[in-house]
C-alpha cells in the first residue's frame, strides 16, 4: 500500500512522512533526495546542466540507495553508487542545482522507474512532487501539502541551522524557495500539481501532529 505525499519545497513533507511511516510501520521513500544525488553526482562529474543526455545517463547508470543510521526505523542515509552523499546533497548549491536537473525528462524517467521498483516492494509513504499524479497514481491515500512560502523560509532556515548546513539567511532562502516554486511548477515534464483525488492540507499554522494523525487516519482507513 501507497501513502502519496506531494506538495512544495519546506511544506513539511519529510518531517510528516517520516513520522507518518513511522507511526504506520510503513517504509519511506524521499524522491526529492533521489533527484538531489543525480545533481551531486552530476556537479561531481563536471556535467553541465544543458547537457540533457549525460544527466539522463547519469539517472539511468547510478542507483540510489537508502540506510538506517543504527536504532532508527527512518531511511535517513543517502547513497548513489555507493558513496554515501546525505549530507552533500543538502547544501544550497544542490538547493539551486536540483531544479534544473529534475526538470529534464529523461531524468524523470529513470528516477520514476526506481521509485516505482523500490514502492512495489511493500508498504511505503512516498514523498514528493509527482506521486499521486505520476508514480503511484493508483495510490489509495494521496496528501497535497501546502504552507506559504515565508512559513515554509522560516522552518528550512531552522533545519539549515541545525544541521549546520546550508544557507541561513531568511532572505536569500525564501528567494530559492519561490524560485524552486517557479521552475517546479512551470516545467513541461511531471510539474507539481495536486492530483484531482488528493486531499489538499495547508500546514500553515497547524501542528506537525495534526498533520500526522490526519494521515494516518486516512491510511488506516484504506487499509480497512
Ligand atoms: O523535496 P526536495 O526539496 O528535496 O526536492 C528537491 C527537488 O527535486 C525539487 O526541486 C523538486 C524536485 N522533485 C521532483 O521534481 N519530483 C519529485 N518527486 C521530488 C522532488
Amino acid at each position: 500500500m501507497i501513502v502519496a505525499i506531494d506538495g512544495p519545497s519546506g511544506a513539511g513533507k519529510s518531517t510528516v512522512a517520516k513520522a507518518a511511516a513511522k507511526r504506520l510501520g510503513f517504509s519511506c521513500l524521499d524522491t526529492g533526495a533521489m533527484y538531489r544525488a543525480i545533481a551531486w553526482k552530476a556537479l561531481a562529474d563536471g556535467v553541465s546542466f544543458d547537457d540533457v543526455e549525460a544527466l539522463g545517463a547519469i539517472a539511468r547508470d547510478n542507483e540510489i540507495e537508502f540506510g538506517h543510521v543504527e536504532g532508527d526505523p527512518v531511511p535517513r542515509r543517502v547513497f548513489i553508487s555507493g558513496t554515501e552523499v546525505t549530507d552533500a546533497i543538502r547544501t544550497s548549491e544542490i538547493d539551486r542545482a536540483v531544479g534544473p536537473v529534475a526538470a529534464v525528462p529523461a531524468v524523470r524517467e529513470a528516477l520514476v522507474a526506481q521509485q516505482q521498483r523500490i514502492g512495489r516492494a511493500g508498504d511505503y509513504v512516498v514523498e514528493g512532487r509527482d506521486i499521486g499524479t505520476v508514480v503511484f497514481p493508483e495510490a489509495p491515500v494521496k496528501v497535497f501539502l501546502t504552507a506559504s512560502a515565508e512559513e515554509r523560509a522560516t522552518r528550512r532556515v531552522k533545519q539549515n541551522e541545525e544541521r549546520h548546513v546550508g544557507s541561513t539567511n531568511y532572505e536569500e532562502v525564501l528567494a530559492d524557495i519561490k524560485k524552486r516554486d517557479e521552475i517546479d511548477s512551470s516545467r513541461a515534464a511531471s510539474p507539481l500539481k495536486p492530483a484531482e483525488d488528493a486531499v489538499h492540507l495547508d500546514s500553515t499554522g497547524k501542528t506537525i501532529e495534526e498533520i500526522i494523525s490526519f494521515i494516518c487516519l486516512r491510511a488506516e482507513q484504506a487499509q480497512g
